[in-house]
């Protein structure tokens, strides 16, 4: 509850304009079945992410491990809410040709999104001191692709035109290099917010300069900054 679902409605939106024309009822539930296994796909990564970042909250409300009766069994449900998802596909799309490549997308998907979550993690030398030069851009390039664009952008559009039983691989290609881009442009974003955004507008509060993150803030922060300036980041970052 609480989340935007702009994963989840991106199949239904890309099926559509993918069918120039308006769906029918049962084109609708198989596209929602679809958004609604990648919203499964994001809560299971939110809840597992939330842990490792030591967050607060999420959508509004205390994170789901902060809560007293919850504590680390969160990393048990983060799993569970992972199984859900190929439990959705199995239960809607078993008999469908392209079953196998949605499998497949959402395992490759997944992979990805987890190698990203590390490159995010291990940004700095875990609990040591800052090391302010692992701050560049290729290497924030390399984490907001792999956490955050594959399953927010590419995942949606590609779920869409799988179920448009579109086949031809360079279609998927072409689609693939647009959404990384549109994903890093949505990090950025989230980036800036973690900042500056009013709590109770994007519903968490940040935690990037506690963790040490790879932010986009800090990144742009150390090309303008002179010596000065770079030892207050170092002191307090
Ligand atoms: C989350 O990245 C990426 C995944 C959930 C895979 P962040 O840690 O930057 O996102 P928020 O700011 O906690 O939502
Ligand atoms: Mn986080
Ligand atoms: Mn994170």
């Amino acid at each position: 509850p609480g989340g935007k679902l702009n994963r989840g409605t991106t199949v239904l939106t890309v099926y559509r304009s993918l069918k120039g024309r308006e769906l029918t009822d049962l084109e609708v539930a198989r596209a929602s079945v679809l958004g609604w296994a990648i919203e499964f796909l994001q809560a299971f990564f939110l809840v597992a992410d939330d842990v490792m970042d030591e967050s607060v909250s999420r959508r509004g409300q205390p994170c789901w491990y902060q809560l007293k009766h919850v504590g680390l069994i969160a990393i048990n449900d983060s799993f569970l809410l992972e199984s859900f998802v190929f439990t959705i596909l199995k239960t809607h799309f078993r008999n469908d040709s392209f079953y196998p490549e949605l499998v497949e997308l959402m395992l490759d998907i997944t992979q990805k999104t987890e190698v990203g979550q590390l490159y995010d993690l291990t940004s700095q030398p875990y609990k040591q001191p800052i090391q302010l030069e692992r701050f560049t851009e290729e290497r924030y390039r390399k984490i907001v692709q792999y956490k955050t664009a594959y399953y927010s952008f590419y995942l949606p559009v590609a779920m869409g035109m799988r179920l448009s039983r579109i086949t031809n691989e360079s279609s998927y290609e072409l689609a693939e290099s647009i959404c990384i881009k549109m994903g890093e442009y949505f990090q950025i974003q989230d980036d800036y917010l973690d900042c500056f955004g009013e709590p109770d507008v994007i519903g968490k509060v940040g935690t990037d300069i506690q963790d040490a993150k790879c932010s986009w803030l800090v990144v742009q922060a150390l090309k303008e900054a002179n010596a000065s300036q770079r030892k207050i980041i170092e002191q307090n970052y």
